[in-house]
């Protein structure tokens, strides 16, 4: 697996650092609230259980699922929810997590499902901003490196379902992309 990746750009140490800095920022700006960190799955998976642990207040965690209909590298800006937290919004302050803010899309129909729903405090942080990229008007409140525009994988991050648990972000061989394409199975 880790021959599959032509370059690291961020490793772990440096992850596990900026983590314990956005923790620190987050805890500050929550004590005494009643936090909810709800990670988009799956690619918020590996940064939801670090970045809690750097977060020395009581809060919940909780996970919804959106579902986007693109190829293996772009969304394509329909995003459905398959999983929907059971949850009361009363008196909460939700803190939405995700690996890449990307084109916008998914951060965006999210937030506004759980406005739908009831949700008044919504802000959100992801581990990746990829600007570049954005075609929806949306920032996230907290974000943990700005990336140019590469695609990349690790860190919960994903190619084809794969490489979500390499320790730190990295770029793909380009010969990856193909081999998993042609192998892809319906
Ligand atoms: P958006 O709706 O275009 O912002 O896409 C966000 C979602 O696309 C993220 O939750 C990721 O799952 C996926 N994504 C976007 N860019 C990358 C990337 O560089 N590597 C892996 N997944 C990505
Ligand atoms: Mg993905």
């Amino acid at each position: 697996m880790h021959d599959d990746i032509k370059e690291i750009l961020f490793p772990e140490e440096q992850i596990q650092a900026r983590l314990a800095e956005l923790g620190a920022q987050i805890a500050a700006d929550y004590r005494g609230d009643h936090l909810v960190l709800m990670a988009l799955l799956k690619g918020g998976v590996v940064f939801i259980s670090d970045l809690m642990r750097q977060i020395p207040i009581k809060l919940d965690i909780d996970f919804i699922q959106p579902s986007s209909y693109g190829d293996e590298t772009n969304s394509s800006g329909v995003v459905d929810i398959k999983m929907f937290p059971k949850i009361d919004f009363t008196g909460k302050r939700l803190l939405v997590l995700d690996d890449i803010l990307d084109t916008g899309r998914t951060l965006k129909r999210v937030k506004g499902i759980l406005e739908e729903k009831g949700a008044t405090d919504i802000r959100t942080c992801v581990l990746l901003d990829k600007k570049a990229r954005r075609v929806v008007e949306i920032e996230a409140d907290y974000v943990g490196f700005h990336v140019d525009d590469f695609f990349v994988v690790g860190y919960g991050l994903d190619y084809a379902d794969h490489y979500r648990n390499l320790p730190y972000i990295g770029v793909l061989n380009e010969a990856c992309y193909s081999s998993a394409e042609e192998t892809a199975g319906p």
